[in-house]
């Protein structure tokens, strides 16, 4: 399920994905696990040919061998590195392939109050979630537009409608995806190139644990009914591209749950997201000694 959150479909000269080819690929990172290998699936079933990229190859090459009936590469890049992601799109043209769909799919999130985390911490998920997507969606476009066809797909998450006590910095890169790719949208209109943002709601994956948060815990306070399966979210993201969607949110409960938060009052939603959200209430009772900060004595 999926809506159109962004502007009407009938501004813009409809771009449809462009048909596989056999010498057409499609690059998805953070194709190592979660929502990402099940866009990689997906792709593969509609009969295109993929890149998977992410840090760990051996994953990756698990994936590759699973996936049958198509071109499939594999190419371990970090895409927080500068670096890495300059030699990225070389390597697929080295290897006889075009850039033709490009998802960005990578991302990483710190979880609890800013005050217990670190500056590095801090400045590596903006790598990941957007100085990654902005570089590569810079060079695929360039790419795409000259050739007068292409499709990008960026993902960010229904925490990007508002700011997220417990998730400030994640939240602010997820809003960063949206607005940018929703500008690209609109600049790359009637040239060929469709380009839309694709807005999971929670989805059990390896992204807790990769912030160092518990689960269970964090399932807890999010009601069951919006937690959706990975492939399925990575159907609507697809399907946004290939009816030319712009921008989706998975799952009718998020839709409405995320258009609640637009509604309600922006002070009365924070003050119960900041008392609700569990890395939050973690870090207050971790909290001991003398000493107060107001982030967590609230
Ligand atoms: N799970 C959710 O509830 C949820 C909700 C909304 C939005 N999202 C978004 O969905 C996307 C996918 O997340 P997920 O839930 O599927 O999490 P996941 O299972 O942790 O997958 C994250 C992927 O990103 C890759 N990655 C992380 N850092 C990377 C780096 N520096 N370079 C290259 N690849 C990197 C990881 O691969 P390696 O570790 O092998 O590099 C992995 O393949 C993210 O953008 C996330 O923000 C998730």
């Amino acid at each position: 399920m999926s809506a159109d959150v962004g502007y009407g479909r009938g501004s813009l000269a409809r771009m449809p994905l462009p048909p596989p080819s056999p010498t057409s690929t499609a690059v998805v990172t953070g194709a190592s696990s979660g929502i990402g290998a099940e866009l990689a699936r997906e792709l593969a079933s509609r009969g295109y040919g993929v890149t998977l990229v992410a840090r760990r190859e051996d994953k990756l090459r698990e994936l590759a061998a699973e996936l049958s009936g198509v071109h499939v590469e594999v190419i371990s890049c970090d895409v927080g590195d500068a670096d890495a992601r300059a030699t990225l799109f070389d390597e697929i043209e080295q290897r006889g392939l075009t850039v033709e769909i490009l998802v960005n799919n990578a991302g990483i999130g710190t979880m609890g109050a800013v005050v217990k985390s670190t500056p590095d911490a801090e400045i590596a998920q903006v790598r990941v979630n957007v100085e990654a997507v902005i570089d590569l969606c810079t060079q695929a476009a360039a790419q795409m537009v000259a050739r007068g066809r292409g499709a990008i797909l960026n993902v960010g998450s229904t925490a990007g409608f508002h700011p997220f006590p417990g998730q400030a910095g994640y939240a602010a890169t997820k809003a960063f995806v949206r607005s940018y790719t929703e500008g690209l949208r609109v600049e790359l209109a009637g040239t060929g190139v469709t380009v839309a943002t694709l807005n999971p709601g929670p989805v059990r994956t390896e992204f807790l644990a990769s912030a160092g948060m518990d689960e269970r815990t964090f399932a807890a306070a999010f009601p069951k009914f919006l937690w959706m399966p990975a492939r399925d979210v990575a159907r609507v993201g697809i399907d946004a591209l290939h009816h030319d969607r712009g921008e989706v949110i998975a799952g009718r409960p998020s839709q409405i749950s995320t258009r609640l938060t637009q509604i309600m009052p922006r002070r009365l939603l924070l003050t119960m997201l900041a008392k609700a959200h569990p890395a939050l209430k973690r870090d207050r009772s971790a909290r001991r000694g003398p000493g107060t900060h107001p982030a967590l004595d609230r």
